[in-house]
């Protein structure tokens, strides 16, 4: 008998339901229920996971307690959300995916799972992969922005980055792919809300980065608060059992978000706990995060034939092999036991500021304001967010303390203005004092870090507070000395300011870039940076055109300025005012030449597309190219532009270079009329450029034919 078939064996109920159960520690606050002191039960072998442990001693202290302690002598599995960074913070995801550099995202995982693993964690609650189209959503900040396909991309770099060499290795954690699905649908951008999607749109739009999770090895999947068309993603059976384990083949852990299984009852399934927790395990989830429903409802659900032992078992069995795979049966203490060299902290710090600068994208840079000339460095900081070390750690900030984190003004002289959302405008005028002893002004405005995240939904996109009365007193102020404003934007979210850009001389978006903020803004003001970052999320211009994104379909009445019956607005245009995968460089890049082969390709083939491209600035700079494509006549409307690649090329001034992507021709199948996958012959749009903006795309058509039968 194998281990896990002789434990199981052995168990009591009340030991089995200790393994299904996962409770936090009150070290770190994650949501509205703190469970108290947990060391009895875990003594009592009836807690067998743990969330919000922070510290290796306490970590090993509980683990000993389980081990040495219990009957049976389980180890603990001890989670966290690791989100972008344990004590050393990284960008935020939504800002991580402006690097559109796998590698680097696969790093950072690694970098976090490193420290993470060092006290003791063996799980994070990363990466979440949940699509959004939405800015009013909170939780954008925490996942790959608006595209299907960056997300399976991002998804893949992330698990195999937390997990290192393997799972069982001393430094990997176990990822847990997070929020199954369409949770970035919810209704209005409102956190928690129902959302209902179409059956295309969830396999084409929410489910990829999950499947491409599993495909990757995600060893645990969160299912999302939500209801999707009334049936919770907690008790959703089809969605889990269905497709996650049945069709994708996942073998792993399906964790419950925090107290999901009990909110069953406020979602209107279930009656009480029995019911709810009964739900919960029907539909395949193993682990009941905070609810304590399975330990305390599971019972009478077995006395009432709800469930029976063997879907008992059968996630038992699953926890147990998860944490065999993790190597906590051969060593419970492997994670945790060596601290690691203060060198490590020094890398990874180093590393932050590096990937911090390369997250920010400029947005605009009139008149090449940036980088900062010599004759500008008398420079005014001002604003809210000049000098506010715990808001650059985003709304997820791990373990990491507020004053550990480098800000932008951390040692310069600066003025705040205004505070970041309150009503007292008292500052504004020390802080034009301040403008007018210097040639530049370096704005730094935006939202606070909780302003984004979980629970933190937002119906006004513009700057909270007295910021924008702040921002347009610095503007006249420096308007009438002709100094130019540079404008740092902090948010978690595409902002909807479309007159703080016009108004500013430059524009940077820096999201929250966690702990080496100040330090990689700074590269970039000076040019120590050349910026590359690309917004992974369409900028609206208007909170109307919210949702708003670039895999749009055409429609039967697409818009045109001198019909009045075709699809626009009458007070806005339809145009973003950044497209999806906008960001300047301090070079200037010309794209020319595109080179398709083969030009009639079989669902086989694999073609190659080059595109030349020359820098014509007079600083080095990477550009990234983009790689979508248009199925014109399809027996389904397809999306104007699919994203189905991206590269980079770092070019010197005056230096050209080739850039070559390849698409598997198998790449342009899409969802049939029947919802099945289907390769239709007939011409396909390959588009090539900067950004998912028609005009600055250069297109080649290829014919698509069936394949020849062997
Ligand atoms: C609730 C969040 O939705 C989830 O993302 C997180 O992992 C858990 N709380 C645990 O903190």
């Amino acid at each position: 008998m194998s281990r896990i078939d002789t434990l199981i064996g052995a168990m009591t109920l009340a030991e089995k339901l200790g393994q299904l159960t996962m409770t936090a520690s009150s070290y770190a606050v994650t949501g509205p229920v703190i469970a108290g002191d947990s060391t009895a039960a875990i003594k009592a072998g009836t807690i067998g996971n743990l969330l919000n442990m922070v510290g290796a001693a306490h970590v090993r202290e509980m683990q000993r307690l389980a081990v040495e302690e219990s009957r049976l002598g389980i180890p603990l599995l001890i989670g966290f959300d690791v989100v972008h960074g344990h004590r050393i913070l990284f960008p935020v995801p939504l800002g991580e995916a402006a690097l559109f550099d796998a590698e680097t995202w696969a790093l950072t995982a690694r970098e976090s799972a490193k420290e993470a693993a060092a006290e003791g964690l063996a799980m994070t609650f990363a990466p979440m992969l949940d699509v959004s189209r939405d800015p009013r959503w909170g939780r954008g900040v925490e996942g790959p922005g608006e595209d299907p396909w960056l997300g399976a991309r991002m998804a893949e770099a992330k698990v195999r980055g937390f997990q290192g060499a393997g799972l069982a290795a001393a430094d990997a954690l176990a990822a847990v792919a997070k929020h199954y699905c369409a949770y970035g649908a919810v209704t209005a951008g409102r956190d928690y809300a129902s959302a209902d999607v179409s059956e295309r749109t969830l396999r084409e739009v929410y489910m990829p980065p999950f499947a491409a999770a599993v495909a990757s090895g995600v060893p645990a999947v969160m299912p999302a608060f939500t209801d999707l068309a009334g049936i919770p993603m907690t008790a959703h059976r089809e969605l889990l059992r269905g497709w996650l384990r049945g069709r994708w083949g996942f073998k792993g852990v399906i964790v419950s978000d925090y107290n999901a299984i009990a909110e069953l009852m406020r979602h209107g399934i279930a009656a009480d706990l029995a019911e709810a927790a009964a739900h919960a395990l029907k539909a395949g989830v193993d682990i009941d995060m905070m609810s304590d429903a399975y330990r305390r409802g599971l019972p009478t659900a077995l006395a009432r034939k709800l469930v029976n032992m063997a879907e008992i078992d059968e996630s038992v069995r699953r926890v147990l092999t998860l944490k065999e795979q993790l190597g906590l049966f051969d060593d419970p203490y492997r994670r945790g036991a060596t601290p690691e060299p203060a060198e490590a902290f020094v890398h990874r710090r180093q590393l932050a500021r590096a990937v911090g600068a390369r997250a920010i994208v400029m947005l605009k840079n009139d008149k090449e304001t940036l980088p900062l000339a010599a004759s500008l460095r008398r420079l005014a900081v001002v604003g809210p967010l000049a000098d506010a070390p715990a808001e650059m750690r985003g709304p997820w900030w791990g373990a990491a303390d507020g004053e550990g984190q480098v800000s932008v003004a951390s040692q310069v002289v600066h003025a705040p203005g205004v505070a970041i959302d309150s009503d007292d405008a008292s500052g504004i005028e020390a802080a034009l004092h301040l403008c007018a002893t210097a040639d530049a002004i370096l704005l730094c405005v935006g939202e606070a870090a909780t302003m984004s995240g979980e629970a933190a939904s937002r119906a006004y996109l513009d700057l909270p507070g007295k910021q924008c009365r702040f921002a347009e007193a610095v503007f006249e102020h420096a308007h009438a000395r002709a100094k130019p404003v540079i404008v740092v934007l902090f948010s978690g979210r595409p902002l909807v300011v479309p007159w703080l850009v016009e108004k500013a001389d430059a524009v940077l978006a820096a999201w929250f870039l966690g702990s080496e903020a100040g330090n990689a803004i700074g590269d970039v003001l000076t040019g120590r940076v050349s910026p590359s970052g690309r917004t992974p999320v369409t900028w609206p211009r208007a909170a109307g055109q919210i949702p708003i994104f670039f895999g749009e379909r055409n429609g039967g009445r697409p818009a045109n300025p001198a019909d009045r019956y075709t699809s626009k607005y009458l007070d806005v245009p339809n145009e973003p005012l950044f497209p999806f995968g906008h960001g300047l460089t301090y070079g200037r890049f010309a794209l020319t030449n595109l080179r398709v082969t083969p030009l009639e390709v079989e669902d086989i083939d694999t073609m190659q597309i080059s595109v030349d491209v020359r820098n014509e600035g007079a600083r080095a700079a990477q550009e990234t190219v983009f790689l979508f494509t248009h199925d014109k006549i399809a027996s389904v409307a397809r999306p104007l532009l699919e994203l189905k690649g991206f590269a980079k090329i770092e070019l010197q001034p005056g230096e050209a270079g080739t850039v070559t992507l390849s698409l598997r021709a198998a790449e342009l199948r899409f969802l049939g009329i029947d919802l099945e996958p289907v390769f239709e012959p007939g011409e396909v749009e390959i588009l090539v450029g900067p950004c998912a903006d028609r005009l600055h795309l250069l297109t080649a058509t290829v014919r698509l034919s069936w394949s020849r039968p062997c």
